[in-house]
């Protein structure tokens, strides 16, 4: 009889405690920042708000309920001991600051469903992706291991997005700097005075790719210590993950034009001098990129392919990320994805992805004014580099091929 009376009042205490909570957390839980908080850090904010004077608080929570948040907020986020943003009600002018920003949270209505044929077109990609990972004939290095044999740091192409529960798996070269810009926008992560970047074409081009504005998986191993795999796999799990491919070759020629026709320091040094030296018969290349480009002694395409069948490239470091396979950035046959755009068809892509993903009000994708690298050019391209060469590459850059549908272009290994 004691006990039966102990049990009703624990139910009753629970059930106030329960209250109590959700009445905290009811803002929070509209903003998803309740489950599985994962905050960028802090980032770039421009400019710099200067530290704002403590006022004693005589807004609208009161202090203790912020020590209770502080108190949760310590066990949502193992593994940093530093104070989090989520609780900034105490150190703010909150009115001034509500008023200035007001989250978009509403939805878009549409009254017609999306497009038959771009459903039908996602289901083949994914299906084509599923096929093709368990088919044994076509084989790659890493495709058999699991996820939790992925190290680390193979996992810093995956941007993490908790506000919208989104990955991105960025590919250079394929739409990368406006997918980026729009995954900044999602997560909020850059700030003007509080008030976040709406915008994707105001970023600056230099911010889009520094890493420290993008939450990525190889980071999580900081922030969650040995929670970091576990957590990966949840948020994969959940979350709507895509990516954005091309034709493979297509993309070399693009980044060859991107990195090596345009006067880029780090590249001509990184990489140009080198195929100078080994294929072009320069022992003492042109010392910087403008000597090179006013003596004309640069590296050609033939160069750059040479350059990637070499085996002494990868010996002395994985391929550059502007070339390195897609399986090898975003590991298909580990990662289920949801959404798999092709560059060829950007614009319906971006359009349908992010209706997708529930954000069409939040974010347009910029179209792109750019001069992009036609499909039509490769044979012009290809024509000075040997046949045996082409098949070579064709080889390195096969499993891309299948896994994303793209034809083997007979016309170019031919001859
Ligand atoms: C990236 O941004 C941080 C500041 O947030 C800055 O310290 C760093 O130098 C930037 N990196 C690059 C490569 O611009
Ligand atoms: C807070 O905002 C109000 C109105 O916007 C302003 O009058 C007040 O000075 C601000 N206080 C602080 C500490 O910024
Ligand atoms: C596996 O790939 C080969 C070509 O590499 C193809 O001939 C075969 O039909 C594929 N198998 C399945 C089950 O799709
Ligand atoms: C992957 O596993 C299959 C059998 O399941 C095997 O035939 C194939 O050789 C393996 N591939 C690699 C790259 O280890
Ligand atoms: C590239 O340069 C080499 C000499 O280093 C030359 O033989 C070759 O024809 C050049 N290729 C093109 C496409 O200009
Ligand atoms: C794009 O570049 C090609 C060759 O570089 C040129 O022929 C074409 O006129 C350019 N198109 C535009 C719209 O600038």
């Amino acid at each position: 009889m004691g006990t039966t009376r102990m049990f009703r009042i624990f139910i009753v205490l629970g059930s106030a405690f329960m209250i109590l909570l959700i009445i905290i957390y009811w803002d929070d839980v509209g903003a998803s920042h309740f489950y599985l908080h994962t905050p960028v850090s802090p980032g770039p904010r421009i400019p710099h708000p200067p530290p704002r004077p403590k006022v004693p608080t005589t807004s609208r929570t009161p202090s203790f309920l912020n020590d209770i948040d502080a108190f949760v907020n310590q066990f949502l986020e193992p593994g940093t001991g530093e104070p989090t943003d989520v609780v900034p009600a105490d150190s703010s002018n909150q009115s001034e600051k509500e008023e200035r920003y007001v989250p978009r949270r509403e939805w878009k209505i549409h009254l017609t469903p999306i497009a038959a044929e771009l459903r039908e077109r996602q289901e083949q990609r994914r299906r084509l992706l599923q096929e093709v990972c368990a088919n044994d004939s076509v084989a790659f290095p890493g495709k058999n291991r699991s996820f939790d044999d992925i190290p680390n740091k193979e996992l810093d192409h995956l941007i993490v997005d908790d506000r919208h529960g989104v990955i991105y798996c960025y590919v250079p070269k394929v739409a990368c700097s406006n997918w980026k810009r729009i995954m900044i926008v999602l997560s909020e992560s850059l700030q003007q005075e509080g008030v976040p970047q709406r915008d994707p074409l105001a970023i600056p081009r230099d911010l889009v790719h520094n890493s420290s504005m993008h939450f990525t998986f190889n980071k999580f191993w900081k922030r969650y210590g040995k929670f970091a795999r576990h957590l990966m796999k949840v948020k994969l799990k959940k979350y709507t993950k895509f990516l954005f491919v091309r034709d493979p070759l297509v993309r070399l020629i693009s980044a060859f034009r991107n990195k090596f026709e345009m006067r880029n320091e780090d590249f001509y040094r990184r990489f140009a001098q080198v195929m100078l030296r080994r294929y072009a018969n320069q022992p003492t290349p042109p010392a910087s990129v403008d000597e090179a480009f006013t003596s004309g002694i640069r590296p050609n395409f033939s160069h750059f392919v040479q350059y990637l069948l070499d085996p002494r490239t990868e010996k002395d470091m994985p391929f550059n990320e502007h070339w390195r396979q897609v399986y090898r950035l975003c590991h298909p046959c580990q990662i289920q994805y949801d959404f798999v755009g092709h560059l060829e068809t950007a614009e319906e892509d971006a359009v349908h992805l992010l209706r997708l993903l529930r954000v069409d009000n939040v974010v347009e994708f910029p179209s792109s004014q750019r001069n992009l690298t036609a499909s039509s050019w490769e044979w012009d391209w290809f024509s000075t580099v040997p046949v045996e060469a082409r098949r070579e590459l064709y080889k390195l850059y096969e499993p891309d091929f299948r896994l994303f549908g793209y034809e083997r272009p007979d016309s170019i290994l031919s001859e």
